[in-house]
């Protein structure tokens, strides 16, 4: 062993005794500190821990009023009464922005243009008209009217 690894060696020693010694000097002060946070110290700090691990769900056992109102199914829609639907309400309410200018091409009832889509027959423009058809949109773009709504509506077309 030659005279540089002699010296490499003593301080490497020296190095590690050092921090042997820095470690055992850690261990004593952690032994020697009083252990952790007392948690009964600060109630609140308690408080938030169950908080944040509450479960995600909780059992219900019983259920309100509200609660069984909100589970049963929605009541089926009224069926409407095709008769006391009116056609000229919901062709002024919703038709006519397109019908009654051609906009878009919309066929103008009273025209020439609309007296060719009439040969179709109430039952094949009502589909259409419900289906949409080209530029113009299902039901008018109205999608909450039924079937019979628009079907009157057309019917109040056809009269026109
Ligand atoms: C956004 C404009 C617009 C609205 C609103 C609209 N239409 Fe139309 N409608 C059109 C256009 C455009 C056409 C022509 C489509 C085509 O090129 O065949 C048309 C065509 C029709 C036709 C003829 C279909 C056929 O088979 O030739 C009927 C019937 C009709 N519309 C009924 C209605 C009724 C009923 C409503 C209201 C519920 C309505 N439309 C609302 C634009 C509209």
């Amino acid at each position: 062993m030659g005279d540089s690894d002699t010296i490499f060696l003593k301080r490497f020693s020296l190095v590690i005794a050092v921090l042997v010694a820095i470690t055992v000097v850690i261990i004593v002060i952690a032994v020697n500190t009083p252990g952790g946070v007392d948690p009964n110290a600060n109630p609140s700090r308690l408080t938030l821990a169950d908080e944040r691990t509450l479960p995600v769900g909780a059992v219900r056992t019983e259920l309100s009023a509200a609660d069984l109102a909100a589970m049963a199914p929605p009541a089926p829609a009224a069926p409407v009464d095709p008769a006391t639907i009116d056609g000229g309400a919901v062709y002024a309410q919703v038709c006519q922005a397109c019908h009654m200018t051609g906009a878009a091409g919309a066929p103008v009832p009273g025209t020439d243009l609309w007296a060719e889509r009439a040969t179709k027959g109430l039952e094949q423009l009502a589909a259409n008209a419900i289906n949409g058809i080209n530029a113009m949109p299902a039901k008018g773009g109205r999608m909450d009217l039924s079937d019979a709504e628009v079907t009157a509506a057309v019917e109040h077309m056809l009269g026109q």
